[in-house]
């Protein structure tokens, strides 16, 4: 575990595919604490890091825990989606890796409001500078849009009847709180505690999350266009942790593997997605939805 109670998830395949016992450049597009790429520089001593992220705050913790390797490493607070405009050579890049979503520092910290169990704004922004809050979205978005948020990012079958009641009850009250808007989901959905039931909220919180970060737009996109410009045998390793995110990137990289009207561009590795032991789950519970694929430019 980091200092911050993040566990980087997938360590030790996502390492694998990824070889990073060549010498060159590796790009962590999610940095996060840094989990993933401290053990890259601590394992390669010829490998030069280049690492993305959207929150300062993650990408200032992470800056501390990788200051041994300063020389090594350049940091940016950034959308992953610009690395293929940035100024760089990306013929010495040998692999890149996605670590979609958030991390536990994020979820476990009440005033960024990513967790339903914890009191905190209606925020959910990774990006500060986003103007689009959580509080925006519940508050201000017309129904039919609400209800597609819910259907589509959570998808949750009450979308309709949620986003109906909680334009109705904002009319007098406001939500303000992830509580209050936990407490709403459960009233509406008539929530009971039940073994192996999710949460309604949990997908609610999901549903937002993703439409506040954006965090699907031009994922196949950034892709398509990394994909052209890394070397012959660099490698993408790409983990995510619902099955929204794990759909795009199984059918992009299935698209750039079979393309038919140009070259196929990239070669996938794992037929299936590699999932998480039993032994990492039992150690790190929320590693059990990841999915890991990942493929090699040919
Ligand atoms: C699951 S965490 C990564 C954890 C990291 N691998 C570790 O082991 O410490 C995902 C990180 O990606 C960041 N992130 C999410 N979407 C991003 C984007 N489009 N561009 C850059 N960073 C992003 C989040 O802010 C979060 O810190």
């Amino acid at each position: 575990m980091n200092g911050n109670g993040h566990i980087p998830v997938l360590l030790e395949e996502a390492l694998q595919y990824l070889q990073i016992k060549r010498e060159g450049t590796y790009v962590d597009c999610t940095l996060g604490l840094g989990g993933h790429t401290l053990e890259i520089l601590k394992r390669n001593p010829k490998a030069i890091l280049i690492g993305f992220d959207i929150d300062e705050k993650s990408l200032l913790k992470a800056k501390e825990k990788l200051e041994p390797y300063a020389d090594r490493v350049s940091l940016y607070h950034s959308d992953f989606r610009y690395l293929p405009d940035l100024k760089i050579d990306f013929s010495k890049i040998r692999g890149i890796l996605l670590d979609l979503g958030m991390s536990s520092f994020q979820l476990d910290s009440p005033e960024r409001g990513f967790s339903y169990s914890r009191e905190g704004p209606l925020d959910m922004r990774m990006d500060l500078r986003n103007k689009t809050t959580a509080h925006k979205i519940i508050n201000k978005l017309p129904e039919h849009r609400l209800s597609q948020i819910f259907h589509e990012y959570g998808e949750l079958r009450q979308a309709r009847r949620l986003a109906r009641e909680i334009v109705t009850r904002r009319k007098t009250q406001k939500i303000e709180t992830t509580t209050q808007l936990c407490r709403t989901v459960e009233e509406i959905c008539s929530w009971r505690p039940q073994k192996g039931k999710i949460h309604p909220a949990a997908k609610v919180f999901q549903a937002i999350r993703i439409e506040v970060n954006q965090e699907l737009k031009s994922l196949s996109g950034f892709i398509e266009r990394i994909s052209q410009k890394l070397p012959k045998k660099a490698h993408i390793a790409a983990i995510s942790f619902h099955s929204l995110e794990d759909r795009i990137i199984k059918q992009t990289f299935i698209q750039l593997a079979t393309s038919m009207n140009s070259h196929p561009c990239l070669k996938i590795q794992t037929k299936k997605p590699v999932v998480p032991s039993e032994e990492e789950i039992a150690i790190n519970f929320r590693a059990r939805s990841a999915k890991l694929r990942a493929a090699e430019i040919i």
